[in-house]
């Protein structure tokens, strides 16, 4: 999603594909790779059109893409149709490893619903019994919205209004003078990249901050504190992966990273560093014969990526099985506060491979 209110996450996405990858020599199983490379503008309709070139007319052997979970299904289409292998960066779309799941699709993020899982518990232990939900209204914040649910409600706490727009609209006003007039005891949202810079900014200046804290799903301040500036400091939010992550992985990922690419990384760098690092275990098993499949699916699904997130491994449903952390934003940094959830892995609820 090279376009619009995704790009910055799609450039960290690549950034850390193709580091992983030059961390092999640039080779894959010992083989050169082609690259191919189009934009989807986070435009549902451009998932199958995308995808579908880069099968029939690339002869591509791996798909890697991509951040919108409505370009996604897209992608899952074409994925199950066709049978080539399909690796998901970001987008955290439920039915990609629970009912449309696939052998030949793997994710090396998260579902829409994981860090929210971990949020309710979190609030609570806070004190905030009730929370306003707000975020944009498609499948990432519709599923983010139900692991909060289901977390919230479970630890005692109240939703008393479900608040939603457009993706990728901004216009967030009314809806902040509808939550100043509920007055909840916190809020709760998904939104990512620029979006999401907008929404902390324009909190901050409806007067909210300080007064009704804001949580959310993790997204909220990766990629963005630059943009956000003093409005972003405080905010706690759960995710797999936390900047100041005090292990020599992580630090020593964050310092070849940001000599590389000349900016810090955040989770979106992460998860494409992952996405790399899975290719590569794939690949070698196979000595880079991706039409090996049987042998190359095995090796994905057995795969213990050592990722800067911390140590994680494949469920039976191909989504990462993962730590999520509690955070918050100190300094312009993702500061660890807490594990909210240890070795979390989504339900699958509907998989049949086959
Ligand atoms: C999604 O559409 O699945 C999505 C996009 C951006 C995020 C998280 C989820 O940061």
């Amino acid at each position: 999603s090279y376009t619009g209110t995704y790009a910055q996450l799609s450039v960290a996405i690549e950034n850390g594909v193709r580091m992983a990858i030059d961390q092999q020599g640039g080779k894959l199983g010992g083989r050169e790779i082609e690259w191919f490379k189009v934009d989807d503008e986070s435009e549902p309709s451009k998932g199958v059109e995308n995808a579908s070139k880069l099968v029939q007319r690339d002869k591509v052997d791996v798909l890697i893409g991509t951040v919108h979970s409505g370009v996604q299904m897209g992608i899952q289409k074409v994925a199950r149709d066709t049978g080539v292998l399909s690796l998901i960066p970001n987008a955290g779309v439920l039915a990609a490893t629970r009912s449309l799941c696939a052998p030949s699709v793997f994710r090396a993020s998260y579902t829409n619903s994981q860090p929210t899982l971990a949020l309710g518990k979190a609030m609570m232990d806070r004190g905030h019994k009730k929370a306003v939900w707000i975020s944009w209204k498609y499948a990432a914040g519709d599923e983010a919205l139900e692991g909060f649910k289901q977390s919230y409600t479970a630890a005692g706490g109240t939703i008393v209004k479900e608040l939603g727009l457009p993706f990728p609209n901004v216009e967030f006003q009314a809806l902040l003078t509808e939550i100043a007039a509920l007055k909840p005891d916190a809020v709760a949202c998904f939104f990512a990249g620029g979006g999401a810079a907008k929404f902390i900014k324009d909190y901050a200046a409806a007067g909210l901050k300080g007064k009704i804290p804001l949580y959310g799903s993790g997204f909220l301040t990766e990629g963005i504190l630059d943009a956000a500036g003093p409005a972003a400091e405080g905010i706690i939010t759960t995710m797999h992966y936390a900047d100041s992550l005090d292990t020599p992985r992580n630090k020593q990922f964050r310092l070849e990273y940001a000599k590389a690419f000349r900016s810090q990384p955040d989770v979106y760098a992460v998860q494409g560093y992952d996405t790399g690092l899975l290719l590569v275990q794939g690949a070698n098993a196979v000595k880079g014969d991706m039409t090996a499949k049987p042998a190359l699916y095995k090796a994905l699904e057995g795969a213990v990526i050592d990722s800067p997130r911390g140590k994680w491994t494949m469920s039976k449903f191909h989504n990462p099985v993962q730590d999520i952390y509690l955070r918050q934003v100190e300094n312009k940094e993702n500061k660890v506060i807490g594990v909210a959830a240890k070795a979390l892995a989504d339900s699958g609820a509907g998989c049949r491979m086959g």
